[in-house]
């Protein structure tokens, strides 16, 4: 047996599927990974741009760097990977569908239910915290009008509704994801599983007797600690995986 038909059995016997994704999955669609060669933006690095304090220090520089994605995801398609998977979460019983994506592209691709780990570069929120601008808000506008975006209750700075490094993540969709990570199969597609608390997943995964399966076109962080390990693009193995299904 192959390893991709063991991974098709494993998933065929699962009662309970989960598939953590990461910025691999869109590549595809053209959009840079954060870690490969090309994820310098200016020559700076994410970790630099998608900080508190980077926010705090000049927003207006944060906020180009988000329209600059916005833009370049304006121009993006989903791709086989997003579909495979979007299919996937809408009918297949018992599967999870979890992202670190910010993109978009699952949810443009049809993906219901998703768990978005570090929430949406589509979604803003008030910056100062007001009451009504504390709940997000969609603005799919591009490019934005004036940067950086201001808040339309109070008036002050907006920010993107997403996680940057050294925030917190959202509470209840990362206690969902540790719930679905309890399961038969763990997938990790298209991450370096170096970002936690998203990494920390696969642990949990494997503490709770998944499968784990990871999906990649490199070796990670987390190759030495999977079951099967299917070097290749996520667009070409998920689909080659949904035709063995
Ligand atoms: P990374 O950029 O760290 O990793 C992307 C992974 O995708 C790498 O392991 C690549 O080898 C792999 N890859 C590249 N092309 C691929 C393809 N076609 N098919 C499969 N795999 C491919 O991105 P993430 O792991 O997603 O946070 O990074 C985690 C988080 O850190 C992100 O969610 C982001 C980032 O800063 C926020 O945006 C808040």
């Amino acid at each position: 047996m192959s390893a991709l038909e063991l991974v098709a059995d494993r998933l065929r016997r699962a009662g309970r599927i989960t598939a953590l994704t990461g910025a691999g999955v869109s590549v595809a669609s053209g959009m840079p990974t954060f870690r490969g060669a090309d994820g310098l933006w200016r020559r700076q690095r994410a970790e630099t741009i998608a900080t508190p304090e980077a926010f705090a220090h000049d927003p207006k520089l944060v906020w180009e760097w988000y329209d600059w994605r916005r833009q370049t995801l304006r121009e993006a398609r989903p791709n086989p990977a997003h579909e495979v998977l979007a299919a996937w979460s809408r009918s297949t019983p018992g599967f999870t569908l979890v992202t670190q994506n910010v993109d978009g592209l699952l949810e443009r691709a049809g993906a219901d239910p998703i768990i978005r780990l570090h929430g949406s570069i589509w979604h803003l929120r008030c910056y100062q915290g007001c009451d009504v601008g504390r709940t997000e808000w969609r603005d799919e506008t591009v490019p934005l009008p004036r940067l950086p975006p201001t808040c339309p209750h109070c008036g002050g700075l907006a920010r993107p509704a997403v996680t940057w490094f050294g925030e917190p993540l959202d509470l209840v969709a990362l206690e969902a994801a540790a719930g679905a990570s309890a399961c038969d199969v763990f997938l990790a597609i298209g991450t370096s599983a170096q970002v936690f608390p998203a990494a920390g997943l696969l642990p949990h995964a494997r503490a709770h007797g998944a499968f784990i399966v990871e999906i990649n076109t490199d070796a990670t962080h987390a190759t030495g600690a999977v079951d099967v390990a299917l070097r290749g693009r996520a667009e070409d193995v998920l689909k080659q995986i949904a035709a063995l299904l």
